[in-house]
């Protein structure tokens, strides 16, 4: 299966070698199948072709430095790393290789490289006896060990009198090896290119330093929706409460505490495809901020305790009128006429998608290991799943809203 690159948005390395002027051709080639191009240029890579020219063929910024505030300011390299459907490093020096299969992340390229998890394709480029040598054969076998899909390289005349294996594929070839790769994806990995939020665990309220207000929840059903959506090729950020999990392999995890904590954290994620909403948020906190001592008993009974009402962070980010996910999907915890509440629900908050789940004691949900849920459309559609684990759950879950993401 092979995917077109229109719509599709590369983050291309220009590493430093003589095949970096085919790189300049590459950015042309991927732009006439429809991707946009990001190019990042190594030091060693503007020794051959400047940024000028490389921001002229992509039709945007080229970025070099680590350091460099304005792009800080603008989108970072984080942001960099998260921000496209693919990498693709072109030409790979040896000297590239071995420190992508060092972990190094010493300039703006290999912090880039390390702090992605999209799919990296490499073009290596190297003289013939650095393509051979032991050391290269070892970081080759690395990075191949850790995902990375390599294309070429071709036998041929190159800059040095020696021909063999070391020439860069041309740049069409690379362009078709993308393709295949996102093709390989999009079959594997249904959300592969897509971002996805998740909210998972209760919130904790500050009464004073040691007490609060919580609603329960372990947060397994959302951490193991987050797990599921990388495992599913998305770029993943968990916003948890206090939770005893461990983080979910691949997953970004931010850890809050408080309701408005939460919501702070959400928005800051943004933008995202999707945004699944596990948490038990705790609806209503305490009027008065938690002060830093403990709250004495003074034998009168407790003082009166105002509670205000915690910002609804489904229904916030589901009618933000700029920047809403594409598909935003709540839950419902309910004890009693599970579905009817649950379509209330859906239509109070605006989301596109609820999952409903009997909370009451009898069905050991809460903290349990398994979930018996109704899925409810907008449009008033109810599926009814089997008791399943909740893993299982997470990973149904994932399915359906990739298929509904791609209509
Ligand atoms: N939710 C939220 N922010 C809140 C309250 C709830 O984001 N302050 C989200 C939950 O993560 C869940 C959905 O809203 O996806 C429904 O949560 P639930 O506790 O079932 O509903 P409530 O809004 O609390 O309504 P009620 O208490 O009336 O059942």
């Amino acid at each position: 299966m092979t995917e077109t690159l229109a719509q599709r948005r590369v983050l291309l390395v220009i590493g430093g070698g003589i095949a970096a002027y085919k790189a300049l051709d590459l950015i042309r080639r991927l732009r006439e199948r429809g991707a946009s191009v990001c190019p990042v240029l190594t030091a060693g890579a503007q020794e051959f072709v400047t940024p000028l020219a490389a921001a002229a063929l992509a039709g945007e910024r080229a970025h070099t430095d680590l350091f460099d505030r304005a792009s800080e300011a603008e989108i970072g390299h984080i942001k960099l790393a998260r921000q496209a459907d693919a990498v693709v490093v072109a030409p790979a020096t040896a000297n590239l290789m071995a420190r992508m299969a060092g972990g190094h992340a010493a300039d703006l390229a290999t912090t880039v490289l390390l702090a992605t998890t999209l799919p990296i394709l490499i073009a290596p480029a190297m003289n013939v006896q650095m393509w051979a040598h032991p050391a290269t054969r070892r970081n080759r076998a690395v990075l191949e060990g850790d995902g990375v899909r390599i294309v070429g390289p071709n036998a041929g005349r190159m800059a040095e009198p020696e021909s063999g294996p070391g020439r860069m594929a041309e740049p069409n070839e690379i362009a078709d090896a993308l393709e295949r790769m996102l093709g390989q994806q999009a079959g594997e990995r249904p959300l592969a290119g897509r971002r996805v939020l998740v909210t998972s665990g209760p919130t904790h309220e500050p009464i004073d330093p040691v007490r609060y207000i919580a609603n329960r929840s372990s947060g397994r059903q959302g951490h193991a929706i987050a797990a599921a959506a990388a495992a599913a090729g998305a770029t993943v950020t968990l916003v948890s409460g206090p939770v005893a999990l461990p983080d979910p392999p691949g997953v970004a995890v931010v850890r809050v505490e408080t309701a408005r904590q939460m919501l702070e954290a959400v928005e800051a994620a943004l933008p995202a495809d999707i945004a699944v909403f596990a948490a038990a948020v705790a609806d209503w906190r305490p009027e008065q901020e938690a002060g830093s001592k403990k709250i004495k008993k003074d034998g009168t009974g407790p003082a009166p305790m105002p509670l205000v009402e915690n910002p609804d962070i489904l229904a916030t980010i589901a009618r933000l009128p700029m920047g809403r996910p594409p598909l935003v999907v709540g839950f419902a915890a309910e004890t009693d006429t599970v579905v009817e509440h649950a379509r209330a629900k859906i239509a109070r908050k605006g989301c596109d998608l609820i999952v409903a789940n009997d909370v009451s004691a009898e069905g050991g949900v809460m903290g349990g290991a398994d979930n018996t849920v109704h899925l409810i459309r907008r449009d008033g559609a109810v599926e009814t799943w089997p008791r399943l684990g909740k893993d299982e759950v997470a990973r149904r879950l994932v399915a359906h809203v990739a298929g509904l993401l791609a209509g």
